[in-house]
């Protein structure tokens, strides 16, 4: 007997496409980046980043540098370092970074992210700012990249092989990766209690099962992309680290359903972005942050009383948001810092199925790369 073996179909681990196999592996990438470096005292090793405690003294500036998706987690990666390790950080986008003439120094700390650790912008930051004597850690799903190998410290996101060209675990892993990075470095800046850093890792874990109920709820979400396939263009809005959700989720509607999407901090709305909307516009909210709720709903009003048909993804019981919004996406509730993990999933999920529905390839978009190695 000759037992025919399509090995893609086996990969795909009985998924129909690679980006829903990775959006279910999202779980698992959370506990394996987490978890292989914890201790029996659950205490974090970071063992290819040997930055001391003296040396993160000496830091006074941090730069994340990356492109796309990877860059998104730089910006949830601000917030994580400045808040928990308390070293600015500024965030910037390789392309732009590289001919910025920067100011780095020997104090400085330069983080890139590179899901393929060959992207020839990311791997050009880092090689300039080595030669201006920065430090260089990098964040990489790729053992032995070439933005591994250049760099002087080395994050290893396991999130295993990812094969859609639309980024979605090595994303989750990233984040992860930043939540860990900045933890550590708080904790041997003496900005955490040993308290908090154990309660933070708590927490961390507690993300993957949270991931997983989001996942149970995939037809509801479905439904509500179903009800956005036909627009020419959507919009997301969000505030803080909210709008970084935002604009990942705005890029990855862009890359697979190649609707004209835009991400807008929900505070500059007033200053153009409501110009656009119109009879029926689609307009996701992304609202987490308990500081930013009331003012988030104000937002969805303006939008909705100029036609907009709202999308909003919020925590459980927020019934305020649900009273305002057409239809609504509930997500399990942890801390503000680290809510990007969860709120970011549906965004994957209706990226994924606005896709389908209007036909596309979606593991394969049209003129886009799984990694851009030409400048
Ligand atoms: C391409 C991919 C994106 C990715 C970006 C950065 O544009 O299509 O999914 O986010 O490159 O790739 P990297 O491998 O450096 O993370």
């Amino acid at each position: 007997v000759r037992v025919e073996w399509d090995i893609e179909a086996a990969s795909k681990g009985g998924f129909e496409h690679f980006m829903m196999k990775e959006i279910y592996d999202q779980p698992q990438a959370i506990r394996d980046t987490l978890l292989r470096r914890l201790d029996n005292n659950r205490m974090i090793h970071l063992d290819d980043i040997k930055l001391t405690k003296e040396d993160l003294e000496a830091i006074t500036k941090m730069y994340v540098v990356a492109c796309g998706t990877a860059s998104h987690a730089g910006l949830v990666g601000k917030y994580a370092i400045e808040k928990l390790a308390k070293i600015p950080v500024e965030v910037d986008i390789a392309s732009e970074f590289r001919y910025s003439d920067p100011f780095i120094d020997e104090h400085t700390l330069l983080i890139v992210v590179s899901q393929s650790g060959e992207t020839a912008d990311t791997l050009a930051a880092m090689k300039l700012a080595k030669s201006k004597g920065a430090r260089v850690l990098a964040i990489t799903n790729v053992v032995g990249s070439s933005v591994a190998r250049e760099a002087h410290d080395v994050f290893y996101t396991w999130a295993g092989p990812e094969i859609a060209v639309a980024s979605t675990k090595a994303y989750t892993a990233q984040m992860i990766a930043f939540y860990m990075i900045a933890l550590d470095f708080a904790y041997k800046k003496g900005t955490v209690t040993l308290e908090r850093y154990h309660e933070l890792i708590d927490r961390i874990e507690a993300l993957a099962p949270l991931v997983e109920k989001i996942l149970e709820n995939k037809e509801a979400i479905k439904t509500i992309a179903e009800d956005i396939k036909d627009t020419s263009s959507a919009f997301y809005l969000g505030r803080g680290i909210d709008y970084t959700t935002a604009r990942e989720a705005a890029l990855k509607l862009k890359e697979i359903s190649y609707l004209y999407t835009e991400a807008f901090a929900a505070g500059e709305l007033k200053h153009g972005p409501i110009a656009l909307i119109d009879q029926g516009t689609p307009v996701l909210c992304v609202v987490t942050q308990k500081a930013l709720e009331e003012k988030m709903i104000s937002n969805i009003k303006e939008v909705k009383a100029r036609g907009a048909f709202v999308i909003a993804v919020t925590k459980e019981g927020h019934s305020e948001v649900g009273k305002v919004a057409d239809d609504i996406i509930y997500i399990p509730e942890t801390e503000d810092l680290l809510m990007p993990v969860l709120s970011v999933i549906p965004t994957q999920l209706i990226a994924y199925y606005v896709s389908i529905a209007r036909g596309n390839d979606v593991d394969k978009p049209r003129n886009l790369a799984k990694s851009v190695t030409v400048e």
